[in-house]
């Protein structure tokens, strides 16, 4: 009889190196640092800080409402510094942080100059907490073609070594339309720039939304993914192009797209062999943490070292680092392993 094995310890979770490779900067702005009397009140209701959310369009209500009030170069820079800050807390040495323009109006038409304010932020992270930081800087699923076009061209013309990727974001209409073809070619020129790319797909699209993100898009990693379960035919695709999706349990069961964790697909997605790894999507509207996901899921799934150690791998060998800083994650993930 194959006895249940015990939960790693939050010590050796804590510890274990990562890479988070799914974090959206809007999901990291502190209730704290919002200003609700002067910019009046939130569009969701707000208990201890973390508002509650019925689905994906009130969170992006949300964050249109939160990120509206951020006008200052020191703010960004400070919410940047957070996330190195908070990525080594949770063992997690590179994040690739996504950040959509449309949520930050104050720097409309500004693009270079946020991007200085959170390197300022991310440089100051890595050398006080070795975490080193990418953008991938996020189209909306509303946008048209020509504003998908002109925001790679931005992102071109700038070369900022901090911005590593294309990503998209958004809702996807709850299925109906994730309009792939019109943001085929701001991907290409992306790719054609030297650009990475990411993309949301199978959370509010179904699995035809993953197999247009990877044949359409060009996406090189999913986020979330989860609803490839619902095709076999995509989940095949995503094994033989070894595309990995980056999944986010908590923020699936808190925005409706799974009932629990316990029903969460994570675990039959791995069985097919798809490349999963573990992330937090927007820590601070979840009150969540890293090592807290990946505890969660031990719990939840029966998970041991060995499958947490396989879904850090996925992170650190699916970012967007540089090459020699990849390298040595994984190297310190294989001591840590097998010490
Ligand atoms: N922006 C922030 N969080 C998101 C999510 N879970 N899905 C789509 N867009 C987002
Ligand atoms: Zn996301």
């Amino acid at each position: 009889m194959e006895m249940p094995r015990p939960a790693p310890d939050e010590k050796w979770i804590r510890g274990l190196p990562k890479a988070e490779v799914h974090l959206h900067l809007e999901g990291c702005v502190p209730y704290g640092l919002l200003e609700p009397a002067a910019a009046g009140s939130p569009p969701v209701p707000v208990e201890d800080g973390i508002p509650l959310l019925a689905g994906l369009s009130a969170l992006l209500s949300y964050l249109d409402w939160s990120c509206g009030q951020m006008s200052r170069g020191e703010q960004l820079e400070r919410i940047a510094y957070a996330v190195a800050e908070r990525a080594r807390a949770n063992g997690a040495g590179h994040v690739d942080v996504i950040v959509n323009p449309t949520h930050w109006p104050h720097w409309r038409g500004r693009l270079p100059a946020m991007v200085d304010a959170l390197d300022a932020g991310f440089r100051a992270g890595e050398s006080d907490h070795d975490v080193t930081s990418k953008l991938c800087v996020s189209l909306k699923r509303t946008q048209s073609k020509a504003e998908a076009l002109e925001l790679v061209e931005v992102l071109l013309d700038l070369g900022h070594p901090r911005v590593a990727a294309l990503s998209i974001d958004g809702n996807e209409e709850d299925g109906r339309a994730s309009h792939n073809e019109r943001f085929a070619p701001a991907f290409e020129r992306a790719a054609a720039g030297g650009l990475r790319r990411c993309a949301h797909a199978g959370e509010s699209s179904g699995a035809r939304g993953v197999r247009e993100a990877v044949e359409m898009l060009g996406a090189e990693r999913i986020d979330h993914g989860i609803r490839s379960i619902e095709d076999p035919s995509v989940i095949a695709l995503l094994v033989s192009e070894e595309i990995p999706l980056d999944v986010c349990p908590t923020s699936n069961v808190l925005l409706g797209v799974v009932p629990t964790l316990a029903e969460h697909p994570i675990r039959r997605l791995r069985e097919h062999k798809v490349r999963c790894s573990l992330n937090t999507d927007d820590p601070l509207l979840y009150g969540i943490d890293l090592a807290g996901e990946f505890r969660r899921s031990a719990e939840a799934f029966g998970w041991g070292t060995d499958e947490l150690g396989e879904m850090a791998r996925v992170g650190i060998e699916s970012c967007f680092a540089e090459e020699d800083r990849r390298r040595s994650l994984s190297a310190e993930l294989s001591a840590y392993l097998s010490p």
